[in-house]
């Protein structure tokens, strides 16, 4: 009975763990808006779907993408971009949903980021066996804010590495509702996703959603 009731509250309790300097990761952190979220990402998609985009070198992702925002990530044979219009609809990528943009502000606050005001949201699904290679997030103008990525669905092994590609990542397992929060000295660190194991989540099915905002200029 004791036992039941510590677990309980070890888990409604959100923890806050230094990963590296200026990164950290808050377990949890958004799991007590976890509907809300997730009906924000369903309007999103309904809107602009997910789509597997292509790089400059001609390869397919594995991770399928879409964005929400004033800017949206794209890569196309032409190169990598931020671009305030869904190429596939040839309209403005949905808007940032306020539980979004709220969630952004007060999980990069607890990584001494205070004031942050993401103008992009990029969208990812993961399905078992999708990965995402360790890479930087270069593509923004300005350095000073810094990523806040956003897990929901199955669990993932999250590579943070440092300043080179060559440095060996550190791997942590990321669940449902935990958030990481990457600036200052860490914000150009190489990260990337393990190969998604296979699953079912309850509220997700067999994915891995994955909200990381930005500041783009
Ligand atoms: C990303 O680097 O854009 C996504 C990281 C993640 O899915 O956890
Ligand atoms: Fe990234």
């Amino acid at each position: 009975m004791t036992a039941d009731l510590f677990d309980s509250v070890a888990e409604a309790q959100p923890s806050r763990e230094q990963i590296a300097d200026g990164a950290v990761l808050l377990r949890g952190f958004a799991k007590p808006i976890e509907s809300g979220l997730i009906a924000a990402v369903r309007a999103i998609v309904a809107q602009s779907p997910f789509r597997r985009m292509t790089t400059p070198g001609g390869y397919q992702m594995s991770v399928a993408m879409t964005n929400c925002g004033e800017r949206g990530w794209i890569t196309d044979h032409t190169g990598y971009r931020y671009d305030p219009i869904d190429p596939r609809s040839d309209t403005p990528w949905p808007a940032m949903p306020l539980v979004f943009r709220d969630l952004a502000r007060r999980a990069a606050e607890q990584g001494g980021f205070t004031g942050f005001a993401p103008d992009a949201c990029l969208v990812n699904r993961y399905e078992p066996g999708t990965r995402l290679s360790l890479h930087q997030d270069k593509d923004e103008l300005d350095f000073s804010a810094p990523i806040v990525s956003v897990s929901l669905g199955l669990p993932a092994i999250f590579l943070f590495g440092g300043m080179a590609r060559s440095d060996k990542p550190r791997r942590f397992r990321l669940v449902h509702g935990d958030v990481v929060v990457w600036g200052g000295p860490s914000r150009l660190a190489y990260h990337g996703v393990a190969p998604l194991a296979d699953g079912e989540h309850a509220l997700l099915g067999r994915q891995r959603i994955n909200l990381t905002f930005r500041r783009t200029r």
